[in-house]
């Protein structure tokens, strides 16, 4: 089978640099990646890096060998356009449709799915010219990445930071999977809490469990992309950022309810993919517990913990609110589930099988979606984006 063929454009800002870790995922995970960046990209990456990590001649004009048309031939063979870092500039070109460039004009002849992923200045992305730019690309249907907040090139931070270039893959990979999604969450404020719980026995050391916290990335990233305003409860995830999500770290159950509680408030979906701890210790010793030499350790005494999702469900802080929760089982797996979705009260259960080499840290997962008017889809073992998206297509059919 042929390789998938991908355009990466590069324009000119300093985000560059981070472009090079995208064409790399790219090309390490079997895309044909012709790279073309602007003229002002090359002042930031050379053409010689960009040709030895892509294996393809990188060209920038449309001059440059003019008997193979590239200005039409590399638009009309990619299968996915990907433009990162896209600076205010190119977004402006692209939204006008001007060709002045080899990436404006493979821009003009791709009929491919096309994905911007912005880096500018803060005062340039809320600039009225760029948010009317990427509405209008937006409404034709081009994936525009919602900038990551944080250190901007200077000594100033604020939203325009290139998100992550492996949030960037993942947006490819999935646009190259399914096409650009439908934006059925847009006007929709969902809640994800995702990670593991850590409850501390004293300054260093804790209760904790294996969750990596992927899971509830991939819900966050996906109802990104579906047009929801996402708010990403994490607690103890080592996880880069999603783009575009508002991402509230929390380190205890006690500390996750609070945050999860306070978002759910005026949320239309509240996801539970986090490993909430159900007990934590009774006491916790401020100064660290020392071994007495001779004696057994004292037992460690245990209290409950609040159950968030029994009570987000028992108390929907909106009227037809959806809840969510998961549950982790490692035998008799749809029986518990059953009884576990009606014990704590909430619309859907995602139920996957764990064991030692399921489900934690992994990329990928496997799951049956109960809901509590009987309904029961089954996910196929794939990557966690693919059972994301099958978890908002049963939110969104339970939406008012
Ligand atoms: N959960 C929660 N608060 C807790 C414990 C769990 O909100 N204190 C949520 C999890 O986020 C998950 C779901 O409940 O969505 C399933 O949690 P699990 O611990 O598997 O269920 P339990 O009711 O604790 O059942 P058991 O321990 O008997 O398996």
């Amino acid at each position: 089978m042929d390789k998938p063929k991908v355009v990466l454009g590069v324009s000119g800002g300093i985000a560059a640099y981070k472009a090079c870790e995208l064409l790399r995922r790219l090309t390490e995970s079997g895309h044909d990646v012709q790279v073309v960046p602007t003229a002002a990209a090359l002042h930031f990456v050379g053409e010689a890096t960009w040709s030895a990590l892509s294996g393809h001649r990188a060209a920038t004009e449309v001059w440059e060998t003019v008997h193979e048309v590239p200005h039409v031939r590399i638009g009309q063979q990619a299968e996915l356009v990907v433009v990162a870092p896209a600076t205010a500039d190119l977004l402006a070109k692209a939204a006008h449709g001007l060709a002045d460039d080899l990436l404006t004009n493979t821009l003009l002849t791709a009929r491919c799915p096309v994905v911007f992923a912005p880096a500018m200045h803060t005062e340039m992305w809320e600039n009225p010219a760029t948010r009317e730019n990427v509405a209008t690309l937006r409404r034709r249907g081009a994936v525009v990445i919602e900038p990551a907040v944080g250190r901007l090139t200077g000594a100033d931070t604020g939203k325009g930071r290139l998100p992550d270039p492996e949030e960037i893959f993942e947006v490819c990979r999935r646009v190259l999977a399914r096409g650009p999604l439908p934006a059925d969450l847009a006007g929709r404020h969902v809640v994800i809490s995702a990670g593991g719980t850590r409850e501390p026995l004293d300054p260093v050391r804790y209760l904790g469990n294996r969750s990596s916290g992927r899971q509830g990335y991939a819900l966050a990233r996906t109802a990104v992309a579906r047009g929801a305003r996402v708010t990403l409860v994490a607690a103890n995830s080592e996880l880069p950022d999603p783009a575009g999500a508002d991402v509230v770290r929390v380190g205890t159950a006690v500390q996750l309810r609070e945050a999860v509680l306070k978002a759910a408030a005026d949320a239309d979906a509240v996801v539970m993919a986090a490993a909430v701890a159900d007990f934590r210790p009774a006491h916790y010793a401020a100064g660290k517990i020392k071994k007495q030499e001779g004696q057994e350790p004292a037992p460690v005494e245990l209290v409950r913990n609040p159950d968030v999702l029994a009570e987000l469900s028992a108390e929907r802080a909106r009227p037809g609110q959806v809840v969510v929760g998961f549950a982790a089982e490692t035998d008799d797996v749809l029986a518990h589930g059953r009884a576990k979705l009606a014990r704590k009260g909430c619309d859907l259960l995602v139920v996957n099988e764990v064991g030692e080499r399921k489900t934690f840290g992994s990329t990928e997962n496997e799951a049956v979606v109960l809901a509590a008017d009987g309904e029961e889809t089954p996910v196929p073992h794939g990557p966690k984006e693919a059972l994301a998206d099958v978890v908002w297509d049963l939110v969104v059919r339970r939406l008012p």
